[in-house]
């Protein structure tokens, strides 16, 4: 069968509006920042290993955010407004959906407090590095 050029773009864009339709214009979904990258502490560069391993499946590379998951190193997650306890207890308990519309982080079995705290540190001189906190 012999679909000539106009079909063929008129399809195209169908399937195109289709597409928006369904994901509700959001092109892919996730969101993404820049993040700079400093020279870490050994305590920082075991976290860059921990996190890589258990986080950026969904946070992202160094945390910038995935489709899956919001970036870590953003102005939300600063400090002052996410304190190290809101790390460990997003790691054992999980997280309900609040901020973002990813849905919900289910708790990471498995990790020490003491690792948990090397990822923290990880996200922090991340953060700092970024101009937050
Ligand atoms: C399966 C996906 C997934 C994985 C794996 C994951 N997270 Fe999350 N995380 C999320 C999502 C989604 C949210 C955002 C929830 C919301 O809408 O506020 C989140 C939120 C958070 C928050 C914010 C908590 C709060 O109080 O708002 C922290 C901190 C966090 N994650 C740390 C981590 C760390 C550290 C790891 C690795 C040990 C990790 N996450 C692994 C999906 C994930």
């Amino acid at each position: 069968m012999k679909i000539s050029l106009p079909v063929l773009l008129v399809l195209a864009v169908l399937a195109g509006g289709l597409a928006v339709v369904l994901t509700g214009g959001r092109s892919g979904g996730g969101v993404r920042v820049d993040v700079k990258l400093p020279s870490l502490s050994a305590a920082a560069d075991r976290g860059r290993h921990l996190f890589a391993d258990n986080c950026q499946a969904c946070h992202g590379p160094h945390g910038a955010g995935s489709d899956s998951g919001p970036p870590l190193i953003h102005k939300i997650y600063k400090p002052n407004h996410h304190g190290d306890q809101a790390f460990h207890l997003a790691v054992q308990r999980g997280v309900r959906a609040h901020h973002w519309n990813f849905g919900n982080m289910e708790p990471v079995p498995d990790l020490g407090r003491g690792e948990v705290g090397h990822i923290i540190r990880y996200v922090r001189e991340l953060q700092r590095a970024n101009g937050i906190g």
